[in-house]
């Protein structure tokens, strides 16, 4: 990944299942100057995944970062735990496409993937995507505003 020297912070998080990614995107994060606020976790330690979305839901609501990436082994669990919050617009991704789209359409604020399900390489491709979108507006606008 190559950019511009951002003064995005990009939160990253995930349960145990999602570790091995995590640490690999946050890795490209970094390398691509972007500033990377880990939530963890940071073992392979069964941990519960509820724990992870809830602190990331709650870093871009305080203000502590402007995008996220969370990961569990499904995408699911993680998921559900942030989107329980209003502001909050977690999209599971499985590909690039899928990625574009959750930026163009959904103003997605956090990237979810599956460690379990993608591979690395699709998921830095989906990290690229979501990073590099803009949201449309427009007709999208509205509908995005309906789910607060
Ligand atoms: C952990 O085993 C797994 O259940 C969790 O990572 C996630 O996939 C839940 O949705």
């Amino acid at each position: 990944m190559t950019r511009k020297p951002s003064s995005e912070t990009i939160a990253v998080a995930s349960d145990h299942a999602g570790f091995p990614l995590k640490d690999r995107l946050a890795s490209e994060l970094g390398a691509a100057g972007l500033k990377v606020l880990d939530l963890g976790t940071n073992n392979a330690d069964s941990v519960d995944y509820p724990k992870y979305g809830e602190a990331m839901a709650r870093a871009l609501l305080e203000g502590r970062a402007e995008r996220g990436v969370l990961i569990c082994g499904t995408g699911i669990g993680v998921s559900i735990a942030a989107n329980r919050h209003r502001g909050i617009r977690a999209a599971v991704c499985h590909n690039e496409e899928t990625a574009r789209l959750a930026r163009a359409h959904n103003d997605a604020n956090v990237l979810v993937m599956g460690g379990r399900i993608i591979d690395e390489d699709t998921a830095s491709a989906c990290l690229r995507a979501f990073l590099d979108t803009e949201f449309e507006g427009g007709r999208h606008q509205r509908r995005v505003e309906m789910l607060d």
